[in-house]
């Protein structure tokens, strides 16, 4: 067919009027072909275009061309409003009244929390957070801590021992176990310290036992250590009630019970007062107004010697907290085996 703007036109309107008409995305790809197709009749227009004249293809190339763009801008249009009309609404139906899906969010497990609290509590006093290895040497755990082989004392802490050794830099073996407790950590700090300091350290310590409500092989202690010139038990019972006090949220009151530990002297049990009734005597503190948290007391001076201090030089005290009792005070937990259950149940409840 000879180019001419007639020709452009009409097969334009026929075009768009075809593409009006089209009800279905098959039949506008019809269409399409139809018309922009290879062997389209506006191809064949836009090829001719080639043996006319200069003057004539200035004329006719332009129009040409924006024909081809309307039919391409009204076929993409119609594709759009078949798309949309194609759109089963009764079968994407959505209820917006329905509650949303809520991702689960992760947080600390209580004993974590606990850990945290009592962390926060003693860095507002001054106190550095110290660390030491689960595995320890027997002179760490026993022997720097004034229990001897063969003393009675270390029958209190039915011990884990390893079946490896640790090579001394003096050339000696030391036999490793698991801490029974958190006291080690004291020997550690003072090793490589000078007085004055002031330290807390929390950890998971080992005990060969039977577990029961109240026992667990695994669980946690802190312990404190505080040294300088003059450091004396007012001190150490006023820090006392001064974190528990915060730790509970409410006034606690700290009583100190004559005791024995080789690493003190004098050595305390360490009370405080029911957290549950204030002391006024209820089942939590079994009828007696206070309730037992640790032991205490002011250090050993065969323990400075041990560390590498001289005898008398300094004066501090010490002592080591459970935190899963700790926990179960504030948390009213009736079992300490529920901390490492997994029963997710009791995870959530914090
Ligand atoms: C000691 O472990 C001493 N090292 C504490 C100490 C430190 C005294 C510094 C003086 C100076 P004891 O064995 O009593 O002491 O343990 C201290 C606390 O750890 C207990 O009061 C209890 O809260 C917790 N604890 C001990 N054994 C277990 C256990 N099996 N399960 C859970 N908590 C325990």
């Amino acid at each position: 067919m000879e180019p001419s703007l007639k020709v452009i036109e009409t097969v334009q309107k026929q075009a768009l009027k075809d593409i009006e008409a089209a009800h279905s995305e098959s039949l506008l790809r019809e269409v399409e072909l139809k018309f922009l197709g290879r062997k389209s009749e506006f191809n064949a227009i836009l090829k001719s275009l080639g043996s006319l004249s200069p003057d004539e293809r200035r004329i006719l190339g332009p129009r040409a061309q924006e024909a081809k763009t309307n039919i391409q801008q009204s076929i993409e249009k119609k594709k759009q409003s078949l798309a949309l009309q194609s759109f089963d609404a009764s079968a994407e139906w959505i209820d917006v009244t329905l509650p949303g899906e809520r991702n689960e969010r992760g947080h600390f497990h209580v004993l974590s929390r606990v850990r945290r609290d009592i962390e926060e509590i003693f860095s507002g006093m001054g106190f550095d957070v110290a660390d030491g290895p689960e595995i320890e040497t027997e002179w760490r755990n026993f022997d720097a801590l004034n229990i001897p082989k063969n003393h009675p004392a270390r029958d209190a802490w039915d011990t884990f021992w390893l079946k490896e050794s640790a090579l001394q830099e003096d050339g000696s073996s030391q036999r490793l176990l698991l801490r029974t407790h958190t006291s080690p950590v004291q020997i550690r700090y003072m090793q490589s310290h000078t007085p004055p300091f002031r330290i807390i350290a929390p950890g998971r310590c080992f005990r060969r036992e039977a577990t029961d409500a109240t026992h667990e092989h695994t669980f946690h202690q802190f312990e404190a250590l505080v040294v300088g010139d003059d450091v004396n038990t007012a001190h150490f019972k006023y820090i006392g009630e001064e974190f528990f006090s915060r730790f509970f949220g409410s006034k606690v009151i700290v009583r100190l019970r004559p005791s024995f530990f080789p690493f003190t002297e004098p050595s305390f049990e360490f009370d405080i007062s029911c957290t549950v009734c204030s002391g006024k005597k209820c089942p939590s503190c079994k009828y007696t107004g206070w309730l037992e948290v640790g032991g205490a007391g002011m250090v050993n001076q065969a323990v400075f010697e041990a560390a590498g201090y001289s005898r008398d030089r300094y004066q501090g005290f010490a002592w080591g907290f459970g935190l899963e009792r700790l926990a179960m005070m504030k948390y009213k937990i009736h079992d300490i085996r529920l901390f490492h259950s997994g029963d997710i149940r009791f995870i959530r409840q914090f």
